[in-house]
């Protein structure tokens, strides 16, 4: 399969990147670097240094014998991504080229605005490119479960539920209810896509990815093909910057009570699921919504398993919960529908605790690097105030 990745540079593009050419696919990535740039705005980087994309794909050449082809260029401009996808006629694009922080485009108005423009233009593009090039392209998009929001009912994997309003009955698009900036601009694309579905008959599957967590796939066997790690509050998911707290000897800090509850999935679980569904795509012409989770905790869960953890590493943790900064329920119902990926044979190899060892244990040797970051891990960025 000939597969373009949107967003290669990123977390989960480079392992993607890595793992669809080991198993023999043709890869090429797109990324315009904007993340490594967001990153250091706002005085953090990554927990592991980066090559350049270059260095990058010389090093996954000599050490994995897979060759990557690779573009700097920014999504957002149409006649660059549409000469790519010409070129390349690929049987299938990942789209993860998008701005992937809630705190982030919770800043102030100008991170808003950019978050908007730049997840929903990138979509939009790919729609346009993808109709004119070849309507069969598998678009696989990374949406997020935070689009759902923690709704009182089950989380589904259906595009569309039935409602009964006024003793009439319809089909509306699956009711979403988002929690930042960045998760609505998810939403809409969501719901763009399902309107390009409808309009051009695209075959789309949307995914649904709780908060990823690990340092470790399988491909990357080498400390120059590590993948970014982002730790600090406006880029670092909650187990990734427990892990790096835990590592610094600062304390474990869920934000409120800490019963905030999500589906997680380990980073080398992500890549088997996209595989997964790059490798078994929809029918032609069809929508297909994913949730990508695998087990559910609370973020104070997580906190006690980490200190856990942490603590048999010999490493001295506590726990202070601190005041939540975002707008979002302490504690709430949570339950995910997870069909589809069992059924084309998702078997998750990695627990979250067996994980954090491995994640403690690769962020160790950095300590001294991670010391540079202390002042960006404590929230900063409040869903009312902004960025202090
Ligand atoms: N990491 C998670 O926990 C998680 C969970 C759910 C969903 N997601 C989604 O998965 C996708 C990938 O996430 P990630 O963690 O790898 O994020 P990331 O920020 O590490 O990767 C995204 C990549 O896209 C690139 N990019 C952004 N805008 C671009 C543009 N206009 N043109 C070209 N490149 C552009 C960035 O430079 C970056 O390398 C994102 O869409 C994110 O919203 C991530």
């Amino acid at each position: 399969m000939r597969v373009i990745i949107l967003g290669a540079d990123g977390y989960l593009g480079w392992p993607l990147a890595l793992r669809l050419a080991k198993r023999g696919h043709e890869v090429i990535g797109v990324d315009n670097l904007y993340t490594r740039n967001a990153v250091r705005e706002v005085g953090s980087d990554s927990a592991f240094p980066l090559p350049d994309p270059e260095e990058r794909i010389a090093a996954a050449r000599k050490l994995l014998d897979v060759n990557i082809t690779f573009y700097r260029a920014d999504v957002k401009d149409f006649d660059k991504l549409h000469e790519i996808i010409q070129r390349h006629k690929p049987d299938a694009i990942v789209h993860f080229a998008e701005q992937r922080s809630a705190p982030y485009s919770m800043i102030d108005v100008n991170h808003a605005n950019y978050t908007f423009i730049n997840n929903i233009t990138s979509t939009i593009n790919l729609i346009y490119s993808i109709i004119k090039v070849d309507p069969t392209i598998h678009i696989l998009k990374m949406g997020t479960m935070g689009e759902y929001g923690t709704p009182n009912y089950d989380i589904l994997e259906a595009p569309f539920v039935e409602v009964e309003i006024n003793g009439k009955r319809d089909k509306i698009p699956f009711p979403k209810w988002a929690s930042s900036w960045y998760h609505w601009s998810k939403v809409y694309d969501s719901y763009n896509l399902l309107w390009a579905n409808k309009v051009w008959n695209l075959t789309i599957t949307d995914i649904m990815q709780g908060p990823v967590y690990g340092t470790r796939s399988e491909e990357i066997i080498d400390e120059k093909l590590r993948t970014r790690f982002d730790f600090d509050e406006v880029w670092g998911t909650v187990v990734n910057r427990y892990c790096v707290e835990a590592v610094l000897g600062l304390p474990l800090t869920p934000y409120g009570k800490g019963g905030q509850t999500r589906g997680f999935i380990s980073l080398e679980d992500s890549m088997q699921a996209l595989t997964l569904l790059l490798e078994h795509p929809p029918n032609q012409g069809e929508y297909r919504v994913v949730n990508q989770i695998h087990e559910v905790y609370s973020v104070a869960q997580i906190a006690s398993m980490v200190k856990e953890v942490g603590e048999s590493l010999g490493l001295k943790i506590d726990i202070q919960h601190v005041n939540n900064p975002r707008v979002e329920k302490e504690e709430h119902y949570y339950n995910v529908e997870t069909k589809i990926l069992p059924s084309l044979g998702f078997r998750p190899k990695k627990r979250m605790k067996e994980e954090i060892r491995n994640i403690i244990q690769d962020l160790i040797p950095y300590k001294s690097r991670l010391e540079n970051f202390k002042h960006v891990i404590l929230p900063k960025t409040d869903w009312r105030k902004g960025r202090s």
